[in-house]
């Protein structure tokens, strides 16, 4: 085979990456330091590994691994739609929350449109919003760290394509009212996309929209409420989070997702999950019982965050930041530091408060 002419005019060419990616950031994670590592809460996962029937489920889905999943994550898609009560139209399957956004920035989002976001948030947003080729319009958390929706509306243009808020946010762990984000979607213009990010609200212990609700916000036709798996319901590792909304936004988000977007393992636990809500509630209810321990245990030594809605606390430590994450490594426990922010802590982990006694105590 021989190469065309164009290949002897450009003999020193290199395949060259879009011009958009220069100078992309990494998805940072923790790396444990030189004491081995007793306490992981850097990456807000669940406690403990899968349990009962969903482990069961797992399981025995492994051992049929060499069949194809229904096209689409069918099976998990229905489930869901049964779960939600909502149409199953309105749902769409990936391996997480995150690879449903990249898909909903490619198929929503042109060269230089704007995406307006709070910050700070969850860091991958940023980064996606990047990748897509959009840019990121990062209107500041207030002085709570709370989402201001206000200056958030006041932030979309003529180019906004897009706007995410994450409720409960990562990392502050605040929650803005159902019927302030309600007032906000239909202060918007209707060909702005809003992605609700509710990665974490099966945390949120406030009294919860109804499913009626979640189905009127998403028949506006342009709300995404995105979910993940991997909290609360402790499979993070499996890959498996949806997202709902007007049957022709799932159907178009659908169609730019590979026909098998989550495999068979992930399907089998994440159904076995949804059919046995009392192994997520236990879950649930543990973390937030602990979520309070941890808060206690902080506010004792005089450190204090926003009230959290999530599985993790911030303490806003400011310029100290680092030195105390780095004090907490020195103790074994990985925490999630933002440089001349804050400090997310994890909870969950029935070892932490131990941990976290000695670091305080050594905290100057
Ligand atoms: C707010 C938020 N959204 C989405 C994700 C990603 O979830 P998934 O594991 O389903 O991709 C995370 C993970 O940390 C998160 O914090």
């Amino acid at each position: 085979m021989s190469a065309g002419p164009a290949a002897e005019a450009r003999p020193e060419a290199r395949p060259e990456a879009r011009p958009e990616l220069a100078g992309l950031a990494a998805y940072s994670s923790v790396a444990p330091g030189p004491v081995p590592v007793r306490v992981r809460a850097s990456s807000n996962e669940a406690p403990g590994g899968l349990v009962g029937p969903v482990l069961e489920a797992a399981l025995a889905a492994v051992a049929g691994g060499s069949r194809y999943p229904l096209i689409g994550g069918a099976e998990l898609a229905s489930a869901l739609a049964t779960s939600l009560g909502v149409a199953e139209a309105s749902v769409a399957v990936a391996d997480g929350a995150l690879p449903l956004l990249d898909r909903v920035l490619m198929a929503y989002v042109r060269p230089g449109d704007e995406v307006v976001m709070a910050w700070r948030s969850y860091e991958a947003y940023p980064l996606s919003v990047q990748i897509a080729g959009g840019r990121s319009v990062q209107v500041p958390l207030t002085e709570s760290g709370v989402h201001d929706l206000a200056a958030m509306a006041a932030a979309v243009g003529p180019s906004t394509r897009m706007v995410i808020v994450c409720n409960p946010n990562n990392p502050t762990g605040t929650v803005v009212a159902w019927p302030d984000l309600v007032d906000f979607v239909d202060a918007l213009p209707r060909d702005v996309l809003v992605v609700l990010d509710e990665a974490y609200t099966e945390y949120d212990d406030r009294a919860r929209p109804d499913a009626a609700s979640l189905a009127a916000l998403v028949a506006r036709g342009n709300v995404i409420v995105l979910r993940t798996f991997s909290k609360a319901h402790g499979l993070a590792g499996l890959r498996a989070g949806y997202l709902v909304a007007a049957p022709a936004v799932a159907a178009t988000v659908r169609s730019v997702l590979p026909p098998f977007p989550v495999s068979s393992v992930a399907v089998a636990a994440a159904r076995a999950s949804l059919e046995h809500p009392s192994v997520l509630g236990d879950r649930v209810a543990a973390t937030c019982e602990e979520r309070s321990r941890v808060v206690a245990l902080l506010a004792a030594r005089g450190l204090a965050g926003p009230t959290s809605y999530a599985n993790f606390v911030w303490l806003p430590l400011g310029e100290r930041s680092l030195e105390f994450a780095e004090l907490c490594r020195e103790h074994g426990l990985l925490v999630r530091p933002f440089a001349g922010e804050g400090v997310r802590i994890t909870v969950g982990e029935p070892d932490l408060r131990a941990v976290l006694a000695e670091v305080l105590a050594a905290w100057g």
